[in-house]
């Protein structure tokens, strides 16, 4: 299976499943990195992991969607089985969602349902809860609002702050999104209504 991930930042993600495909943990082939930021960090990742990139900036496009086709087109091109968004910051629109329904995978920052959005450690660290962590779900028409395949607990000290906070979850999301991509591939993921199953 080809892979793809789409990112807009700095890629550790990106950079954790090409380590789990490198070490043949993952048994398929990371083909592409769509990014649609000029000067992102994860582009020299790739580069020097020799994976394809694909920079493709919305402003030259007249919509979103024909942004969205001509990122299908070269999916298509790639022979793409599965999409993996690693700090992509776009809502995937329909003309993806279409072309790649229950193949496309999200990695949040935080204990989905809650503190969904661009701000997920942030967000939790100022709400006061004690325990977060990175969650990897399914990607549908919502928000962060996909069907949930695996959930990491971080715990909150009173020493933290943003930065040390999102040390840990980092480190958290470079354990199970690995592990996801893997479970994917090897075709063990049952969705069932809002559950997923590993059979
Ligand atoms: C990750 O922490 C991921 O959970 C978050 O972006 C970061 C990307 O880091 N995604 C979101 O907030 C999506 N709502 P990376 O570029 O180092 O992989």
């Amino acid at each position: 299976m080809n892979i793809a991930i789409f990112a807009s930042g700095n890629g550790s993600n990106f950079q954790a499943i090409a380590g789990a495909v490198k070490k043949g943990k993952i048994k398929a082939k990371l083909a592409l990195l769509v990014c649609d930021k000029p000067g992102a960090h994860v582009l020299k990742r790739a580069k020097k992991l020799k994976v394809e990139a694909f920079l493709i900036e919305k402003k030259n496009f007249q919509s979103k969607e024909e942004y969205e086709k001509a990122i299908v087109r070269k999916l298509k091109e790639k022979n793409i089985g599965l999409i993996a968004l690693a700090g992509y910051m776009k809502i995937v629109g329909p003309d993806i969602l279409k072309a790649y329904k229950n193949k496309i995978l999200n990695i949040h920052p935080a204990l989905l349902p809650s503190f969904k959005g661009a701000s997920g450690i942030k967000d939790a660290l100022a709400y006061g809860v004690k325990v977060t962590g990175p969650t990897v779900h399914f990607v549908d028409e919502g928000m962060d609002t996909g069907v949930i395949i695996m959930q990491s607990e971080v715990s909150i000290s009173d020493k933290d702050n943003e930065k040390s906070l999102a040390k840990k979850i980092h480190r958290a999301e470079h354990k199970i999104y690995p592990e996801v991509v893997k479970l994917f591939v090897e075709g063990k993921l049952k969705i069932k209504g809002r559950k997923v199953y590993v059979r």
